[in-house]
């Protein structure tokens, strides 16, 4: 059993900790970090960690930036709070309304502001289904997600995730919500399918799909261009080329959730770029204000707003907004976060970084314990298994992916294991000795869960 420090046990005194399995965490004690600098973070007895998953996927400028700190600084002392509800403003959320219409890719009209990944996602969900009302298609309701695929945790958002850990004991998914294939080619390719011929099944599954269900009752396809949460999924290449033509033909909206692919994760600046799609609607979180305000943006095309316009003068109010949507110190981070991505050339550096990353990532295929090896710009994962020829993962109360995470952060690397995935999403700012030390730490875990894989008996003969 691990010794619990003292803070340790006034946190698990006190804190009812998000996502956590509260046995195991009162048995091993949350690791209490102090502060941040750049890619580094450093916890109660001064250990240094290197902030391999950029917090939860967000924090892409690292820690301790003086310009952010100030502009947050400045916009207290200017303006500390100005809500947007009905005929408010405040010219800072306008600014950064403005400024995402132009970098979006997409023919964008407006800009809705939340705080979260999960509420921007709900958001998402309540205006389709608003806008289905409103122009009289009532019954176009039902909300497709894919298996493995994350949205949030607020209750629409969390139907529309694809694991059933993120429902089980809360009466999840709700009625309407739907899961179709996780595009994971490694593990649901059949013997001897091309990529493309997988991914003509899936489309045909999802055509399939639709037309069970009613395309007249089907309102919305959600996806995140690369599953962060699900285990750092890439799709092959052609996986939205086939996708998003059957949604087309059916009049479904394709919401791109963002929040982790946006701004510069993937090589370019937005995921559906590297993906090569136009999303309807995008949802964007994390790193527009790299995690130092909670903000998150929907991306909401004209055709939507100009049905609601019309309906206005019927309907009232659109009952859906924030207490903090468009806060002026989140909009004023956000904004000073964007001009330093353009000032700085960040998603270009990250590009090219992202070049040297997924090389020595791809270098790891060869490791006894790598099954497969993926990834896109500044992301990606390893994922081990017990049999490499035989494609055979561990058996999952193995907790093998559990153990090298445990040594990663022994060897001061803070990464994430979904399953036995062990994922990597490094800060935009990593310099290339700075990627090289995270796979010295990276593949120093990965050779001490062999040895212990081994000494365990856990590896195919
Ligand atoms: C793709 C995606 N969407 C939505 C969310 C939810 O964001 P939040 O945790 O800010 O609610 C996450 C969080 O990891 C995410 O990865």
């Amino acid at each position: 059993m691990t010794k619990i420090s003292t803070i340790q046990k006034r946190d698990l005194d006190s804190i009812f900790h998000p996502m956590a399995n509260f046995s195991e965490l009162n048995e091993a004690g949350p690791l209490m970090v102090v502060r941040g600098e750049g890619i580094y973070l450093y916890d109660e007895h001064d250990n240094q960690y290197i902030d391999g998953l950029a917090g939860l996927w967000c924090t892409s400028l690292g820690y301790a930036n003086e310009e952010i700190a100030e502009t947050a600084y400045e916009q207290m002392k200017k303006l500390s709070y100005q809500h947007l509800f009905k005929d408010k403003s405040s010219v800072i959320s306008m600014e950064l309304a403005e400024k995402l219409k132009e970098m979006v890719p997409g023919n964008f009209s407006k800009v809705f502001f939340g705080l979260s990944g999960s509420d921007a996602n709900d958001t998402q969900i309540k205006l389709v289904r608003y806008y289905n009302n409103v122009i009289g298609r009532p019954e176009k309701k039902k909300i497709i997600g894919r298996k493995k695929g994350y949205h949030g945790i607020a209750s629409y958002a969390a139907s529309a995730t694809g694991n059933e850990m993120y429902h089980k004991g809360f009466d999840l998914p709700i009625e309407g919500f739907y899961h179709v294939d996780c595009p994971h080619y490694y593990w649901n390719a059949e013997e001897g399918e091309s990529e493309e011929g997988y991914c003509d099944r899936l489309a045909t599954n999802l055509e399939n799909f639709i037309i069970k269900q009613d395309p007249k009752t089907v309102a919305a396809f959600i996806a995140e261009p690369i599953m962060g949460a699900g285990g750092v999924i890439v799709p092959p290449d052609m996986y939205f080329k086939k996708i998003h033509p059957v949604l087309k033909k059916y009049d479904i909206l394709f919401i791109a959730d963002e929040v982790v692919t946006g701004f510069g994760r993937t090589g370019n600046p937005f995921g559906c770029e590297t993906f090569d799609f136009t999303p309807d609607t995008v949802t964007l979180a994390k790193s527009l204000t790299s995690a130092y305000q909670p903000l998150s943006a929907v991306m909401i095309p004209d055709f939507i707003y100009q049905a609601i316009l019309s309906a206005s003068k019927e309907m009232g109010i659109f009952g859906h907004g924030f207490t903090y949507s468009g806060h002026p110190v989140a909009a004023a981070v956000g904004l000073k976060v964007l001009e330093i991505y353009e000032r700085d050339k960040i998603f270009e550096k990250a590009s090219k970084l992202g070049v040297n990353f997924q090389e020595k990532l791809k270098s790891l295929a060869s490791h006894p314990l790598v099954g497969e090896v993926r990834g896109k710009g500044l992301i990606g994962a390893c994922e081990l298994v017990r049999d490499k020829k035989q494609k055979t993962p561990f058996p999952a109360d193995k907790a093998v992916g559990a153990y090298c995470l445990e040594r990663m952060k022994k060897n001061g690397l803070l990464a994430r294991a979904i399953g036995d995935a062990m994922c990597l999403c490094p800060p935009l700012i990593s310099s290339e000795d700075e990627i090289g030390e995270i796979f010295v730490r990276y593949t120093k875990s990965l050779d001490e869960t062999l040895d212990w894989a081994q000494r365990q008996g856990l590896l195919a003969a």
